[in-house]
């Protein structure tokens, strides 16, 4: 049996399974609501019959969707997708997201912007009415990576977030990495005043890759309650 968020994840991807038709170029999102989704869009691939030409944000989701068959292109193949669906750590009633908790958004990111529309898959534990209590993810850079966050204090201050704590993302002692190689920091920021002038602010630092904001990429965010109700912003 699913848990009760597991249930949600899966029909988030339910619904938006509906916006895949036949011969889409399609972007494919990271982590386990994602996943859900890729099972869904290779079986509704199968069954129906249709066939979809699928970008994968990340390694791991290139692997699970090649094992279910589904046919995967680069970008550059491909122009550009008419939907990427995804999921999120967090999300505002703007569709404002914090991304990354996978490490994950800097191709997420590209590939949403190479698409005509995002649409957002995720479970209602993820809404918030101001984006922050995820800390901001921030695939950095080795090289000067003390200096990085000299720039990133300088930007978190410019948005009264100068006191935020922030820490190299860890795993089994070893600094994470992400699919490009770079490092990730966590920025502890509780509440952010301004999403759209953190992202600005962010945008403009050296060393710093991508940073989780999502701003004004969404269209859409389909997502469930731990009751099972479906639910939809748009
Ligand atoms: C990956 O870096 C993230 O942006 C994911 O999209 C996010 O972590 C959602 O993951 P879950 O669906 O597992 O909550």
């Amino acid at each position: 049996a699913l848990s009760p968020q597991d249930r949600a994840k899966y029909l988030a991807s339910r619904a938006a399974l509906a916006d895949v038709t036949d011969g889409m170029k399609l972007g494919l999102g990271t982590g386990s609501t994602a996943a859900w989704l890729v099972k869904l869009v290779a079986e509704k691939c199968r069954i129906h019959g249709i066939s979809v030409t699928c970008v994968p944000t990340s390694e791991a989701t290139g692997a699970l969707a090649q094992s279910l068959g589904l046919p995967l292109a680069t970008l550059e193949e491909t122009g550009t997708l008419d939907l990427t669906i995804d999921g999120t750590d967090e999300f505002d009633p703007a569709l404002n997201l914090i991304k990354g908790g996978g490490a994950a958004h800097l191709r997420e990111k590209i590939v949403a912007l190479s698409s005509r529309r995002m649409v957002v898959i995720t479970d209602a534990t993820k809404e918030s009415p101001q984006l922050g209590s995820f800390p901001l993810p921030l695939e950095v850079l080795d090289f000067g990576m003390s200096a990085t966050v000299g720039h990133i204090r300088r930007a978190l201050a410019s948005q009264g977030l100068g006191d935020a704590k922030i820490e190299q993302r860890m795993k089994n002692g070893a600094p994470v990495r992400t699919d490009e190689g770079n490092a990730v920091l966590d920025a502890h920021l509780g509440a952010i005043p301004d999403p759209a002038a953190l992202a600005s602010a962010l945008d403009g630092v050296t060393g710093l890759v991508e940073h989780g904001l999502f701003i004004g990429i969404a269209g859409k965010i389909c997502f469930a309650d731990l009751e099972g109700n479906a639910l939809t912003i748009d």
